[in-house]
């Protein structure tokens, strides 16, 4: 195989603190296990506009049509008064996860026992969960058609957006969330809101369609999405895989933070179909975003990143044993008392974001 092509863009807030010491720990796992990577980091964002006139610079946008990877940290969509909209969606995370045909987002929850006390959930809540979304990440409300603020008949404005699903994105999401749950417990839990929504009605049809088809080996539950947000904080463990939609995956997972400690745990890998030679394109970036409130102090916790570059090696580099190694590296650290801000009690002492991308590599 050629060497795996790595794209490292920090993007804008606390993206480029906490994507620097994922890429010291991608470094450190690439020399250890001799994998095959060429990584290269570029310059994308709100200041890479500022200083250039472009979100993503042209040498940027060849970098993400060569890369396998890409290692991504942050966006801050809301700071970008006076960017021209040409180069707001040329440069967008939603343009860039359509470029590289990304539809299937994989958002693992586990709890940590160190962290018992962190989280806001009782022990007893807590004990066991390890659940994984697969968020569909092509299709539903962030790109129907129409959309836009427009006039209506008496010129009053309004905003529009389309939540639209065919059958061809929820099969094939469907299919990757099946044989995902295959290789766990076997549980799926279908998320949707079939009883008001009609993409949702026909998400349910087509969903049990393929279990009956191709999966009856797995378990097939289907949720309302409203009953998922209540069963993630009242019985999380009753969760393996959990499979939904664009816009109820990006909400449920961040509920889930809570079950976690921090939404500065959460990693994420997303997955493109497999392309002639067998690879998936992929993007791996923390749950969270830019986190303005905290940006610039290096105070952020980096953990959902260096996270994001263990699913990195298990989804593109094939190592399976060097992804592990790193999750347990992670656990390590946690239980021998290692706490950014985030995760911190009252009078705990903390760890600063390269103090914690230390914490974690002094135990590779
Ligand atoms: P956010 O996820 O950036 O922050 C939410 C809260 O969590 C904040 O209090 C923040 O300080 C905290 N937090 C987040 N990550 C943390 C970390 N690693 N360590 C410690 N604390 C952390 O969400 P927001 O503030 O609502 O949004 C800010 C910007 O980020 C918006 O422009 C939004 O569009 C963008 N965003 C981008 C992504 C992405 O790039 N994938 C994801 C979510 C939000
Ligand atoms: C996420 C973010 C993005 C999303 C935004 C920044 C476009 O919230 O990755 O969770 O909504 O998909
Ligand atoms: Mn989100």
């Amino acid at each position: 195989n050629p060497p795996l092509n790595v794209l490292v863009l920090g993007g804008d807030g606390i993206g480029p603190e906490v994507t620097a010491q994922a890429l010291r720990v991608l470094r450190h796992m690439q020399a250890k296990h001799d994998l095959a990577m060429r990584i290269e980091e570029l310059p994308y964002g709100n200041a890479t506009w500022r200083a250039t006139g472009h979100l993503m610079p042209p040498e940027t946008h060849a970098a993400v049509d060569r890369a396998d990877a890409v290692l991504f940290g942050a966006v801050d969509s809301l700071d970008r008064t006076g960017m021209p909209a040409e180069e707001r969606a040329r440069g967008s995370l939603l343009s860039l996860r359509k470029r590289l045909g990304l539809f299937a987002n994989l958002r693992p929850v586990r709890t940590e026992r160190a962290l018992d006390e962190v989280s806001p959930f009782k022990p007893r809540t807590l004990a066991g969960v390890d659940l994984c979304f697969v968020r569909e990440l092509s299709g539903g409300v962030y790109y129907g058609q129409p959309r836009g603020i427009e006039r209506d008949a008496d010129g009053r404005r309004r905003g529009v957006n389309t939540h639209i699903y065919d059958e061809d994105q929820i099969i094939r999401a469907a299919r990757f969330a099946f044989a995902l749950a295959r290789g766990r417990r076997g549980v799926l839990t279908s998320v949707d809101k079939a009883n008001v929504m009609e993409a949702g009605a026909l998400w349910r049809q087509v969903v049990t369609a393929l279990h009956q088809d191709e999966f009856r080996d797995v378990r097939l539950d289907h949720m309302l999405a409203d009953t998922c947000a209540l069963m993630l904080n009242r019985d999380p463990k009753r969760f393996d895989v959990i499979l939904t939609d664009n816009l109820f995956g990006d909400l449920l997972s961040d509920a889930a933070a809570g079950l976690a400690g921090s939404l500065g745990l959460l990693p994420s890998a997303s997955l493109s179909a497999p392309r002639p030679d067998g690879r998936r394109r992929a993007l791996y970036e923390p749950v969270h975003g830019s986190a303005p409130d905290i940006a610039g102090k290096g105070i952020a916790n980096p953990l959902a990143a260096i996270l994001s570059a263990a699913q990195l090696l298990r989804w593109s580099a094939g190592s399976e044993a060097a992804a592990a190694e790193l999750e347990r590296a992670v656990t390590a650290a946690l239980e021998d008392g290692a706490r950014t801000a985030d995760i911190a009690l009252p009078g705990e002492a903390v760890l600063g974001t390269a103090a914690m991308g230390d914490a974690v590599l002094a135990r590779l």
